[in-house]
């Protein structure tokens, strides 16, 4: 067993809130892609008229091989529902997300979703934020950012690709990964992060309405 049996086995409760005409905000990642090839039968098995709004050029690829119809941001003015994962997650349900990047437009869209379901297996689970926080910055910004973060007790590390080059989001923006510790208010340390001059992004989210967690029994859990 293992966690996409889990995904499959939670699919028909998750897709159940999917309903014709929706729009539907796909976040980026292992458990978004997991849960878009399921979409992408759900809709065909009900001839649902559905659009979905990729937050990145690797989740809108699935959902045009599934043949998901997909509309851009600028095209709609309310999201339904997102799917999307999580890099971790502590017991209040904070979570930390933009492993693949994607940050700044998952936000976007799940700031504005009417209802955010979020999918993630049982390594993502933590009593408190702990990993490092990815902060996407402005180029511009890459040193006085790093300063001004460090002010905040944080240790950023520019994320980079295997050979040495810098990883630049979808946006043009690079990624300082930041290690703070264990978070322990992780909303006032985004909200003081998001002021610095050049930040574009903080990757500090808050509770979804609903977080599935994947287990590698194949059984899974519901978390509201
Ligand atoms: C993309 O930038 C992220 O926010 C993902 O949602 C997060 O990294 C979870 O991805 P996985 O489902 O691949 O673990």
């Amino acid at each position: 067993m293992t966690v996409d049996d889990a995904i499959e086995a939670l699919s028909p409760q998750a897709l159940k809130m999917v309903k014709n005409n929706f729009i539907i905000g796909l976040g980026s990642g292992r458990a978004a892609t997991s849960i878009v090839k399921l979409l992408s039968s759900h809709i065909k098995k009900n001839k649902f008229s559905v659009r979905a709004i990729p937050t990145s050029l690797q989740i809108k690829m699935e959902a045009e091989k599934g043949g998901i119809p997909i509309i851009e941001a600028d095209q709609i003015n309310h999201v339904d529902l997102v799917f999307d994962g999580a890099d971790q997650i502590d017991t209040k349900g904070n979570m930390i997300k933009g492993g693949g990047g994607a940050l700044l437009r998952e936000k976007i869209l799940i700031s504005i979703a009417n209802k955010v379901v979020i999918i993630a297996d049982e390594s993502k689970f933590v009593k408190k934020l702990d990993r490092s926080v990815p902060v996407e910055v402005h180029p511009f910004a890459r040193n006085t950012a790093d300063i001004q973060i460090r002010k905040h007790g944080g240790k950023p590390h520019i994320r980079l690709l295997e050979r040495g080059y810098p990883f630049v989001t979808e946006n043009g923006n690079i990624i300082l990964d930041c290690e703070f510790g264990q978070i322990q208010n992780p909303k006032e340390l985004a909200a003081k992060i998001i002021e610095i001059p050049g930040v574009i992004e903080v990757g500090i989210f808050p509770k979804p309405d609903i977080i599935y967690k994947a287990k590698k029994s194949g059984k899974y859990e519901i978390i509201r």
